[in-house]
């Protein structure tokens, strides 16, 4: 989503801030802008361009502006198209005043029929510009006071909003407020960074608060004073930030893509060798304060509900199969985006587990909260120490996928299912359904299933350059099937395909083919189906495999040794070692995700950066 970025200190803001946004910027790569009070005009000025990063970055060096106050924004359009006017920075009538903003304001449309009529005048269509003139109005409604206009500000704006503010006649005052989306300041040495995420700043100084829940900042380069939304004193608490910004290259891979692809094996081992190092202390305390807990608490669960959103969601319906067969625990994936507007049944004994990449989504925090205030516990499996989901819920499982660049998920995804895959064991374990040596067999086969991954990918590496990705690049739709742990999976591979080659792909269990969509099947609708190594799953498979064939369909099949009849019915195939049908999904998950990365390309997408897409989705 849009990231917002702040400087005040000794230095000039403008690097400071442009490398943050960089830092940032697979967040939301729309447009971008940068305003500050420039030190030989002492006049608020900006810079604003359309599309990546790099765009403003040139006019910023043919055209500079500096000073030792800056705000900068990287947009992911919610409200209007990606233009010159709707980017960020934003101000009021009089451009005295700039605001970038993170986050959707639901009653934008009201406030500024309002402003409107009291003479105000708008030049963008985004949601973000009102909060720069009800400002404008508020201080002038309370006789130029800050805090009394920040606190009218806040009060009238409904939604969720991380905002910095730099005001022309407070040159040395940044206002940083927060409601729902995330905003943390790094405290430096006379110098403070404001940022939606630490990665931003990291690096730059070790010292970090979070900025709580509806609550308004002053920052000065020497000073923080924080307010609720009523205007009461908050105490922060600075935290030690153990974040390094490593900057990851593309180590000679054309794509991010590419590369995250070829580290899953590796991103598998560190997840899991972390997760058998800590075994005791597995599920983190979040504060850091209280002991881990033990496994023997989760001797009580009688069920498990896993929310998530996109691939965070199938790896989630995944793991449904791992923690009821493996572990007897009855599992159900929910869509965090659907989960809080269904009806709640409570239940004491079940544990929620919200699963993201980043810790940051919207959906999924929302989700959280909304149990929170149901009084039920929460949990996180996520690839970010440092995100809100770790500092939200109660306990903390890390996976260590390392950061992930492309927007598109793949090894984040393999780290999701294989922390599932490992907690279902170890819960059975705990539980006494699984022998320790059952359980270290179940680690040593997760980890060969990691090999395998990589093996696949080194087998049919020029097979889906050369062959299969030039037969499919050019299709408009597809169809995905599979069975039992093989539908999720279908579904992962009909996100990705869309997601990165832009083509329109829906996924169905294989049963329900001949319910409907068998009427879709012609030749030029393929049909990739995902086998499934139990024999009687397979035969089922492959009874549909034959009904496609017998109307004409095209199939692409990702089967196991001995698969003969699907083998040589398809016509391009991906044969895989016999593993656990809980494995299956991990080995043939590289070359799944290198045949849509090969047909992107083919098809000249942005791979890296899908159009209309964010990483991190911070709005609801
Ligand atoms: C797809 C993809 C998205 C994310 C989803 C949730 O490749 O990356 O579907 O999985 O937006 O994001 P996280 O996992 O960060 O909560």
């Amino acid at each position: 989503m849009c990231s917002v970025v702040g400087y005040v200190g000794h230095r000039q803001s403008c690097s400071v801030v442009l490398e943050g946004l960089s830092r940032l910027e697979y967040r939301g790569y729309d447009s971008a802008g940068f305003a500050c009070i420039d030190t030989r005009t002492q006049q608020l000025s900006c810079a604003k361009a359309v599309g990546k990063l790099s765009s403003l970055t040139q006019q910023l060096q043919q055209n500079p502006i500096d000073g030792s106050v800056g705000i900068g924004h990287t947009r992911w359009a919610t409200h209007g198209v990606a233009s010159q006017a709707n980017a960020h920075p934003h101000f009021d009538c009089f451009k005295t005043l700039s605001v970038v903003h993170n986050g959707i304001i639901e009653n934008y449309q009201a406030l500024k029929a309002e402003l409107e009529s009291k003479g105000h005048v708008f030049v963008s269509a985004t949601d973000s510009e009102v909060i720069a003139h009800l400002f404008e109005q508020s201080l002038v409604d309370h006789g130029h006071c800050i805090s009394k206009a920040t606190t009218a500000l806040v009060s009238q704006l409904h939604g969720a909003y991380a905002c910095i503010i730099v005001m022309q006649n407070q040159p040395d005052l940044l206002i940083a407020i927060r409601k729902s989306s995330p905003l943390c300041i790094g405290f430096g040495t006379q110098e403070m960074f404001i940022a939606s995420d630490v990665l931003a700043f990291a690096g730059k100084t070790d010292k970090v608060a979070f900025l709580p829940e509806q609550t308004y900042a002053f920052v000065k380069q020497d000073s923080v004073s924080v307010y609720t939304f009523n205007n009461e004193p908050v105490a922060l608490s600075l935290q030690k930030l153990d974040v390094a910004w490593l900057a990851t290259d593309k180590a000679g891979y054309e794509h991010y893509m590419l590369k995250e692809i070829y580290e899953q094996k590796s991103a598998i081992y560190k997840t899991i060798t972390a997760a058998c190092q800590n075994e005791d202390s597995l599920w983190h305390f979040a504060n850091d304060q209280a002991k881990s807990l033990s496994f023997a608490d989760d001797k009580q669960l009688k069920s498990l509900k896993i929310l998530g959103c996109g691939t965070s969601w199938h790896a989630g319906r995944i793991g449904e199969f791992f923690f009821e067969e493996v572990a007897g625990l009855p599992t159900t994936a929910a869509l965090a985006s659907e989960f809080r507007y269904r009806t709640f049944f409570p239940s004491k004994n079940t544990l929620y587990c919200a699963i993201s990449q980043s810790g940051e989504t919207a959906d999924t925090l929302e989700a959280v909260r909304f149990l929170h205030g149901q009084g039920c516990a929460t949990t996180t499996i996520t690839n970010v120490a440092s995100s809100t989901l770790v500092r939200e819920c109660g306990r903390y499982f890390l996976t260590h996928a390392g950061p992930e660049m492309a927007v598109a998920s793949t090894k984040a995804f393999t780290t999701q299912v294989a922390a599932l895959y490992w907690l279902a064991n170890r819960i059975a374990y705990e539980q006494g359904t699984v022998t320790l040596s059952g359980y270290n067999a179940s680690n040593d086969a997760l980890l060969m299933a990691g090999e395998l991954l990589e093996n696949g990918l080194e087998t049919y590496r020029s097979y889906i350059f050369q062959t299969v990705a030039p037969a499919y690049a050019a299709c408009e739709k597809f169809i995905f099937i599979g069975r039992h742990i093989t539908y999720p999976f279908a579904l992962e591979a009909a996100l990705k395909l869309k997601e990165i080659a832009y083509i329109f792909s829906q996924a169905y269990p294989a049963g329900e083919l001949k319910h409907g969509p068998l009427a879709l099947i012609d030749e030029d609708t393929p049909v990739c189906v995902f086998s499934h190594p139990d024999p009687i799953m397979y035969q089922k498979i492959l009874s549909n495999a034959q009904e496609i064939k017998a109307r004409k369909g095209r199939v692409l099949a990702f089967v196991f040794e001995g698969q003969t009849e699907l083998i040589q019915l398809a016509d391009h195939v991906f044969v895989f070692p016999i593993v656990h049908p809980h494995l299956s999904v991990v080995v043939m998950t590289g070359v799944m995700q290198l045949l849509m990365y090969a047909i992107a390309k083919l098809r000249g997408c942005d791979i890296d950066r899908p159009r209309n897409l964010a990483k991190s989705v911070t709005v609801e």
